[in-house]
């Protein structure tokens, strides 16, 4: 996600931001950019790379005097990382800046608007329509300007906004993206997160949602909304600069689970217009999608498990004929690709190398690309003819959580809007099918909310030595997931099985207590998965089972049953990983393993 910092007050402004800047690095980004009022204008200063570059540029601050500032790193999700998308951002005179983390999800409907209206646009984010809105909403009362921006724009949003007819005052106001305010001894500070202002104060307040924050350099007050004021209770932190940096999670991997409902979010609603699904950036023509012959899903590790739900799903959906390959194996293989095939590539670093060399592969043969990538301006996204971004933000532990959902939500919706262009599914089956996709964030939290119900049950596991996950059909997709997440960051043996495979060969290694997690959340299948439960209790497995609420049956067949919320069949899997990946998640920590960086492991595999 982007880093927000302002400050105001005493002291020069710049040295205090780009301090601020670096403590919110972890966050992820690819360019940075600080503006500081100097008494008669907002000097800005951006630049690609590194905040390094941006202190070099500016002479760690030295070069833009002035007590006022705002600053920013970007992790770049509408426009590639360039200077001109770089933030802090303008209106077209300069007198209005402004900072963001978020995504504005109505900015194109803004962005047409506001160019109807004579105004000019220099970036490719959304980003810059704030400026403009609040350029077109001020008539002198930088609050009333604000909530009326508010009350137009889509999506989620933390923003620091200086007006330049304001200079001793600094502006905020967030919805659903993170924002602080720190009261310090010899100025004030934004930030999106705590770090950033540890060493200036730790008396935050914590801005909620649709609140404003008005600092000057001695006073902080609030407004609501409606322009209201409003009185809220500063709060002391206690954390030590690391435990800050995670959000007080203990490790990046549990603070990325908590941030799959917003991440589902962030991806699903800016693609949902009126009902309809619109995948602006796809630019396939309905009789492009209706000529598709066949898709060929290409990926690694997780992103290959996301491909082999996603072939369930276009498979069942859209009727469309999925195959699903290693990237490592496709590029080898000699693949038979037909020119009206459609080659999707899954990655969420964007560099992996196996994957990049697929993509170039189905390049060389003349077959159309689609990439489903994480990091903007990556090498994937950049090569693929068609990207669709999965607006996850930085993931920093080494095991994927919420690309990985994230993913999951690019595909149904692809699937969701294939199957509607070649008159599989009725409109109504497509509202019907969102309905239950906008429901996952709410679902995906109560499940998090388990965590200490699983971390108990993980507990009895920490000293396992084989661990197996079974599932048939979109469950066997969801027991690879399972599988490797407890392989790569708790050092446990586990394999993945189709349910009907076991009695083929791997059922002789089941012992007395071997731990099975089989999932069962496809109702036309919880028949002849259960018999597969009670071939492997009667060989002494203790089976762990995850099914849908309702489903007490199984309470006959399994040991331990852990309950997911009803969702429509397709998207099971987006719940039931949850409490697999808390599961392993536990066992790690049990184990006192590294969970953020496992051993062996890179974040991002750019090596063959
Ligand atoms: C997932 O937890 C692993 N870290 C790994 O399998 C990863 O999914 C795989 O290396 C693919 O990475 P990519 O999505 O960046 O291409």
């Amino acid at each position: 996600m982007c880093g927000i910092v302002g400050y105001i007050g005493e002291s020069p402004a710049a040295p205090i931001l780009l301090d601020g800047l670096s403590k919110l690095e972890y966050r992820g980004y690819d360019s940075a950019g600080i503006a500081v009022y100097d008494g008669e204008k907002i000097q800005v200063q951006k630049a690609i790379g590194r905040l390094k570059v941006l202190s070099e540029l500016t002479h760690d601050g030295a070069k833009m005097p002035g007590a006022a500032g705002i600053g920013h790193t970007r992790w770049a999700t509408h426009g590639a990382p360039t200077n001109n998308n770089a933030h802090p951002h303008f209106n077209g005179d300069e007198s209005i800046a402004v900072v963001h983390n978020g995504i504005i999800e109505n900015y194109q409907k803004l962005k047409k608007y506001l160019e109807g209206k004579g105004y000019q646009f220099v970036s490719d984010t959304d980003t810059e329509v704030v400026a403009h809105l609040l350029d077109y909403y001020y008539k002198g009362d930088p609050i009333e300007t604000i909530t009326k921006v508010m009350h137009r724009v889509e999506g989620s949003y933390a923003l620091g906004i200086m007006f330049k007819a304001h200079p001793g005052i600094l502006y905020a106001v967030r919805k659903d993206s993170p924002l602080i305010v720190g009261h310090g001894k010899d100025g004030n500070l934004i930030a999106s997160d705590v770090p950033a202002v540890l060493k200036y104060t730790r008396n935050v307040y914590f801005i909620q949602n649709e609140e404003i924050a008005v600092l000057s350099e001695e006073a902080i007050s609030f407004f609501n909304v409606d322009g209201e004021e409003i009185i809220k209770e500063p709060s002391t932190i206690d954390w030590d600069i690391n435990a800050a940096e995670k959000g007080g999670y203990e490790h990046f991997m549990l603070k990325e689970m908590y941030e799959q409902p917003q991440t589902v979010r962030d991806t699903l609603n800016p693609r949902i217009k009126e009902g309809a699904i619109v995948i602006e950036e796809l630019g396939m023509s309905d009789e492009e999608i209706r000529g598709i012959g066949r898709i060929h899903i290409v990926a690694c590790g997780s992103a290959y498990h996301t491909g082999v739900t996603a072939k369930y799903v276009f498979e069942g959906m859209a009727r469309i004929p999925v195959d699903v390959d290693l990237a490592s194996e496709f590029r080898y293989r000699n693949p038979i690709l037909a020119d009206n095939d459609l080659v999707i590539i899954i990655s969420q670093s964007g560099e992996t190398a196996d994957s990049l060399a697929a993509l170039r592969e189905a390049k060389n043969r003349g077959v159309k690309t689609l990439g489903i990538v994480n990091v903007v301006g990556s090498s994937i996204a950049r090569e693929a003819d068609k990207v669709m971004y999965t607006w996850a933000g930085p993931e920093i532990a080494v095991a994927t959580t919420k690309a990985y959902s994230a993913q999951l939500i690019a595909e149904y919706l692809l699937a969701i809007k294939f199957a509607q262009v070649r008159g599989e599914i009725t409109e109504q089956d497509v509202r019907a099918y969102l309905k239950d996709l906008q429901k996952l964030p709410e679902q995906i939290e109560m499940l998090l909310g388990n965590k200490g119900k699983i971390q108990h049950f993980a507990n009895r596991y920490i000293s396992a030595k084989d661990v197996f996950f079974v599932g048939r059909g979109l469950d066997h997709a969801i027991s690879m997931e399972g599988s490797l997440k407890l392989k790569e960051i708790s050092y446990i043996h586990s394999e993945a099985y189709a349910a009907g495979e076991l009695k083929h060969g791997t059922i002789s290694l089941i012992e007395e207590g071997t731990l099975v997690a089989a999932v069962l959340t496809q109702e036309e299948l919880y028949k002849k998965t259960i018999s597969n439960i009670v071939e492997l209790t009667s060989r002494g497995a203790f089976v762990l089972a995850v099914t849908n609420t309702g489903n007490t049956e199984i309470e006959k067949a399994a040991d331990y049953v852990i309950y997911i919320p009803q969702t429509n069949r397709w998207f099971t899997n987006s719940l039931a990983i949850i409490p697999l990946q808390l599961f392993s998640y536990y066992v790690s920590v049990g184990k006192g393993c590294d969970v953020d960086k496992p051993r062996n492991l890179a974040k991002s595999v750019t090596v063959e």
